[in-house]
C-alpha cells in the first residue's frame, strides 16, 4: 500500500506567542507545501528519508529517546501502526519547498502530511483527526505548542484561533504578503521557554501586553475585512513592539523590519523569532518594490499567495 499527502506552510499575521498564553492570532496558510508518501513494507522498521536526515529503526525505540528532528514522523508512524495493528513497517519519503527553521510553518506541515499519507495507508482520514495526530507529533519537539499552526496547515485559508478553538476567515483578503528570510534559523523550543521565563520575571506587565495583543488581534480582524491596509500595517507594527518587548527580536531583524516598514504598510516578525522570517504587508503595486529593494541588498525575499486547499491526499 502506498499513499501520499501534502499540506501549506504558514505565516502568523498577528499573535504568535501571545496565542500560547490565550490570546487571539490570525494565521494564512501560504503557497509553499510540504508532500509527504507513505508506504507499508514487510520489515518491522520505520524508515524515514528526508533532506534534513535519513532514519531507519525499529519500532520499539521510544520517540523521546530519539535525538533527531525526524521524531515527529517517526512518533506518527509508530502511532498509526499501533492503531491499526500493523505487523509490518512503514517508509517515509518528504520532499518540501519551505525553508526550515524560519517561522513558515515547516514543521507544521510536515506532521499535518505526515499525519494524513500514513493514515491514508489504512483508512481515509477526516480532517479533525489529521489535526489531532499533527499537534500531538509536534508536541515531542515543541511541547507548549498552541496547535495554531498544525490548524492553518490542515484547513488552509485565513484563520482566527484562540485557545485550541479556530475559525477559518469566510474571505479572500485583497493585499500581499512579503516574506523577507534572515536566513538565521530558530529553535521555536527554545525561544518560547525564553517567554515562558519572561512571562514569570514580568507577572504584571505580561498580562497587560496579552491584553493589548488580544484588542489588536481584534481590531485586526474588522481591517481585514474592510481591507484596510493602511490600518492593519499599524497594528502589525504595534504587535511588533510587543515582539520586542518579550526579546525575541535582534540586529538583523530590528534592521530588515526597519527597512520593510519604510517601504510597505507594516512589518513584523513571523512565527518564534530570534531569526527566522520577517512578513510585511503590501498591496499590489508595492510588492515589487520591497522584493527588488531586498534582492540587491542580497536578502531572500519574495512575495506569497493564501493557500486556500489546506491539506490534501492523493
Ligand atoms: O515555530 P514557529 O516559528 O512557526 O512559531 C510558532 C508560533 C509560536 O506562537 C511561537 C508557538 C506556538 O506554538 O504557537
Amino acid at each position: 500500500m502506498k499513499s501520499s499527502a501534502s499540506a501549506p506552510g504558514k505565516i502568523i499575521l498577528l499573535g504568535e506567542h501571545f496565542v500560547i498564553y490565550g490570546a487571539r492570532a490570525i494565521l494564512c496558510a501560504i503557497d509553499r507545501r510540504v508532500s509527504i508518501s507513505a508506504e507499508t513494507i514487510p520489515q518491522r522498521t520505520i524508515t524515514i528519508e528526508s533532506e534534513i536526515g535519513k532514519l531507519s529503526i525499529k519500532h520499539d525505540i521510544e520517540p523521546t529517546e530519539l535525538d533527531s528532528p525526524l521524531r515527529p514522523l517517526y512518533h506518527l508512524a509508530r502511532e498509526i501502526t499501533k492503531k491499526y495493528n500493523h505487523k509490518g513497517g512503514i517508509a517515509i519519503k518528504v520532499k518540501s519547498d519551505i525553508p526550515a527553521g524560519v517561522g513558515l510553518g515547516s514543521s507544521s506541515a510536515c506532521c499535518v502530511a505526515g499525519a494524513a499519507a500514513i493514515s491514508a495507508l489504512f483508512e481515509e482520514p477526516d480532517r479533525q483527526s489529521i489535526l489531532r495526530l499533527a499537534v500531538e507529533a509536534e508536541k515531542t519537539i515543541h511541547q507548549n505548542t498552541s496547535g495554531a499552526d498544525c490548524a492553518v496547515c490542515t484547513h488552509g485559508g485565513v484563520i482566527e484561533f484562540k485557545s485550541d478553538k479556530f475559525t477559518k476567515m469566510d474571505i479572500v483578503p485583497d493585499f500581499k504578503i512579503a516574506i523577507v528570510n534572515s536566513e538565521i534559523e530558530h529553535s521555536t523550543g527554545d525561544i518560547v521557554s525564553h517567554v515562558k521565563q519572561f512571562k514569570k520575571n514580568n507577572k504584571r506587565q505580561f498580562s497587560e501586553m496579552l491584553n493589548k495583543e488580544d484588542k489588536l488581534v481584534n481590531d485586526a480582524l474588522l481591517l481585514i475585512k474592510k481591507n484596510d491596509l493602511a490600518g492593519l500595517g499599524r497594528i502589525m507594527t504595534e504587535n511588533q513592539l510587543l515582539l520586542d518587548m518579550l526579546g525575541i527580536s535582534n540586529q538583523t531583524l530590528k534592521m530588515i523590519i526597519r527597512i520593510a516598514n519604510e517601504i510597505s504598510f507594516g512589518a513584523k516578525i513571523t512565527g518564534a523569532g530570534g531569526g527566522g522570517c520577517i512578513i510585511a504587508l503590501n498591496n499590489h503595486t508595492k510588492i515589487g518594490k520591497i522584493i527588488d529593494h531586498f534582492h540587491k541588498e542580497g536578502i531572500e525575499c519574495f512575495s506569497t499567495e493564501i493557500d486556500f486547499r489546506g491539506v490534501n491526499t492523493f
